[in-house]
């Protein structure tokens, strides 16, 4: 092969990933029969349970095992007051950089494209502008006119009601509710309350294949508590890169950080963290935590870290928000009992105090968590000559592929029936199948390998002579042969 298609096979960038999404049937464009519409994309068969399997890792980890964390399911659509005590109405906004010519972009992020250390996000719409005209930053071929704020909320309303906004965060519904959620569980503080679901911000640029679009979905963890009771601060270890507001990178312990953040705050750092590595099953070199400058905390937080992942986004890969872990203080509750005039207040078992819990935020959008999921698994294999998805096993959209290998020794029906047969037994036990005849060999195993198949069984003459089948692995390709019963006993 020579060096040039070498190269070009082994880079990995954001164009390639949504080629790949798209061919395999992962996620592609919505509406794209008639153009696609900007920001707003569509999950595949593949791509569905890929999603649905990382839903469940997250329910496994972050609710199941927890007695004081229970789960809700709230409405797309809020009433203007709950958007309106949030801030999210007057603050919900990002600067748009209009050209000459009346073309739009976030004025930040245009920015940056030209000087990537910039922190543009610190900088006034004033500054914004008169520095893209001072360095004649441009957009296409034409001069930055004006820099405007923009609401990202879409807006609509109902018959006879009230204004209303698709909601931005799901959080929202879980601030409003927390108080009914929390007696209805008979749940005293500290307590959690997590949320899945879909949210809409009407993105100035969305770009990057699913790094920024206008439709995505949220799954969000609220810890509540009372942050006058003293903890024992005690973290075990976790070795992570992080990046400091100061501007100061390096590996840290993450234990280290317990003077700087509340102790539920580095508690959840950590399970997010661990849940990231063991469970999804993310590269830990890949990630870093990256604590928010003073000037760039949303208007609800006191702390946030983010946990960055290196995306394949610009010339070179860049870490990029992956997830936000925030100390929202008792911001939103005590807002939402101002603006309803409600009595949201909690009774502290311990204290006997009542107040507005402080909240701890894990928030991570599905669809950046999907896109690190199929970057960190993808690996164009040289030996193999065709791209392999290592996703982990949990994971995996297909457990086990059936192939029979029909031969002249015996009836093709009877290979047929007992493939069909394996594929049911597998079937009742849950596990998702696919079931192929067509094909050598080879090529229905490179099909599956680049679907993220784990697990690929071959029914051949041995099968029909004593009962055993292979096994074969997607990821080093070794294979074993096994009998069946022992096979199903070990499931
Ligand atoms: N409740 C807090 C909150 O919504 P955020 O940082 O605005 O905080 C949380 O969003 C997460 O949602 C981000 O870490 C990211 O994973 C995801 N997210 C935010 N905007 C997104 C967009 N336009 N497209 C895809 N995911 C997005």
């Amino acid at each position: 092969m020579n060096f040039q298609i070498f190269f070009q096979k082994m880079k990995m960038d954001i164009d390639k990933i949504t080629g790949f999404c798209k061919e395999k049937g992962f996620l592609f464009p919505s509406s794209h029969i008639y153009g696609g519409l900007k920001g707003v994309f569509d999950y595949g068969p593949l791509g569905t349970q890929l999603k649905q399997n990382i839903l469940q890792q997250y329910w496994n980890y972050f609710l199941i095992p927890h007695d004081n964390i229970v789960s809700q399911d709230g409405s797309i659509m809020l009433n203007e007051k709950v958007l309106e005590a949030s801030g999210h109405v007057k603050n919900f906004n990002d600067p748009v950089a209009i050209s000459t010519k009346g073309e739009r972009m976030r004025a930040d992020h245009l920015l940056e494209e030209h000087f990537p250390n910039m922190k543009a996000e610190t900088m006034s719409y004033a500054e914004l502008l008169a520095f893209m005209q001072e360095t004649d930053i441009r957009i296409g071929n034409d001069r930055v006119a004006f820099v405007e704020e923009a609401n990202l909320m879409f807006s609509t309303k109902t018959f006879n009601g009230p204004k209303c906004y698709l909601r931005p965060e799901t959080c929202q519904n879980i601030f409003v509710n927390a108080k009914l959620v929390a007696d209805l569980s008979r749940l005293t503080l500290p307590f959690g309350i997590c949320q899945h679901g879909k949210v809409f911000r009407n993105e100035i640029s969305p770009q990057n294949f699913v790094f920024r679009c206008r439709e995505f979905e949220q799954l969000e963890l609220e810890f509540f508590f009372n942050p006058s009771l003293v903890l024992e601060p005690k973290v075990a270890h976790f070795e992570i890169a992080c990046s400091f507001a100061n501007g100061e990178n390096r590996l840290i312990q993450l234990e280290e950080l317990i003077d700087r953040v509340h102790f539920w705050h580095l508690h959840w750092m950590r399970q997010m963290l661990v849940w990231l590595t063991q469970h999804i099953g993310l590269t830990r070199e890949k990630l870093r935590l990256r604590e928010h400058h003073p000037d760039e905390l949303s208007h609800y937080s006191s702390a946030t870290f983010d946990v960055e992942y290196l995306y394949p986004i610009g010339q070179e890969s860049s870490f990029k928000e992956l997830c936000g872990l925030a100390n929202r203080g008792d911001y939103d509750v005590s807002q939402h009992a101002k603006y309803s005039s409600k009595n949201l207040k909690f009774k502290c078992p311990q204290t006997g105090d009542k107040l507005y819990p402080h909240v701890i935020e894990l928030s991570i959008g599905m669809e950046r968590l999907f896109l690190a999921v199929i970057c960190d698994a993808y690996e164009f294999n040289m030996e193999r000559d065709y791209e392999v998805l290592h996703l982990k096993e949990s994971l995996s959209p297909i457990e086990y592929a059936i192939f029979p290998l029909p031969s002249k020794n015996h009836e093709k029906q009877l290979f047929l029936d007992c493939a069909l047969d394996i594929q049911s037994r597998l079937k009742l036990k849950h596990k998702h199948t696919f079931y192929e005849t067509t094909g050598s060999i080879g090529k229905r195993y490179a099909r599956q390998d680049s679907r993220g198949t784990k697990w690929c069984i071959t029914v051949d003459d041995m099968t029909l002579e004593c009962r055993s089948i292979t096994i074969r692995d997607r990821d080093d390709k070794s294979q074993r042969r096994i009998n069946i019963d022992d096979f199903f006993n070990e499931l």
